[in-house]
């Protein structure tokens, strides 16, 4: 198994572990981390999820190029559909995503970070898309993920280039949160997944449902969509409780109904 999954009370922490080489996404990590995503996407217990890699080195160095180099025309297409999965499952899943990004995150580990709802990353950090140095460019996302985090101009100079991009440029760019030396990366994901996780998780996946739409569709459209979302939460016992406590000045007490 090369991906470790660990619980911490409400969290789930995921780990790529292929350090020898730097995390890089075979196909059968990529089904690997798929399946695993998607139990936890149906595990009720589960409020929020951290993706890290193994190592001080790397998050994921991309796709695993070995194979790369073996495969046709089609075989790469369905390679790259599944690796748009994955990223589209983090994305739209209902439970909050953190990318800790603990080194590199290059090709498809910058696609699965950008997937993710949060990116935090260490100062070791480094972010790109340098798939045309090898005569490719990105499938899993990355040429509209990044553009669209970032900004048009960056991402396409990013991509054309095939350049590295710092932690510290990347914090400037808005591609992640925040920065922090390594060893308080994962630490921090984990304690803001566990704040994440603390609230009502029906109010957490209304929430990044309508966010994820700022990018995308008609303005108008998506603003019924919030509205509508926000009546849905007034019938649950958590709007209830989460507005009662309020008044009665104490902590809440989520359910998840
Ligand atoms: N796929 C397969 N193997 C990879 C890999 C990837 N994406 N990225 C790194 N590796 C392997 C290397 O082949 C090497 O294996 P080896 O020890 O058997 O030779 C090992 O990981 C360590 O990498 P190495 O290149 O020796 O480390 P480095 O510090 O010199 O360079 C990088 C680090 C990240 C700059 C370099 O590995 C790199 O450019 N990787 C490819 C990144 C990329 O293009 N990703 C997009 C793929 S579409």
């Amino acid at each position: 198994m090369s991906i470790d999954v660990r619980r911490e009370g409400r969290v789930a922490l995921l780990t790529v572990n292929r350090p020898e080489v730097l995390n890089a996404l075979s196909t059968e990590i990529l089904e690997e981390l798929h399946s695993e995503i998607l139990d936890l996407s149906r595990d009720a217990s589960v409020g929020a999820i951290v993706l890290t890699g193994a190592g001080d080195r790397a998050f994921i160095a991309g796709a695993d190029i070995a194979e790369l180099a073996t495969k046709t025309p089609l075989e790469a297409r369905a390679y790259g559909e599944l690796g748009q999965d994955v990223a589209h499952r983090l994305e739209t899943m209902r439970k909050p995503t953190i990318a800790a990004v603990n080194g590199y995150a290059l090709g498809g580990g910058c696609e699965m970070a950008l997937a993710c709802d949060i990116r935090l990353c260490s100062e070791n950090a480094v972010f790109g898309q340098p798939e045309v140095n090898l005569g490719i460019m990105p499938g899993w996302g990355g040429t509209q993920r990044l553009a669209r985090t970032t900004s048009l101009g960056f991402a396409k100079e990013v991509i054309l280039t095939g350049r590295m991009v710092p932690a510290q440029e990347a914090f400037d760019r808005g591609l992640v949160q925040a920065v922090c030396p390594q060893d308080e990366l994962v630490p921090k994901a984990l304690a803001m997944a566990a704040e994440i996780a603390s609230k009502s998780p029906v109010a957490v996946s209304y929430a990044k449902e309508a966010t994820n739409r700022a990018l995308h569709g008609d303005l108008g459209a998506n603003f019924v969509h919030e509205v509508d979302l926000f009546a849905i939460l007034f019938s649950t016992e958590d709007a209830k409780e989460g507005l009662q406590a309020f008044t009665e000045k104490r902590s809440a007490r989520f359910i998840g109904k």
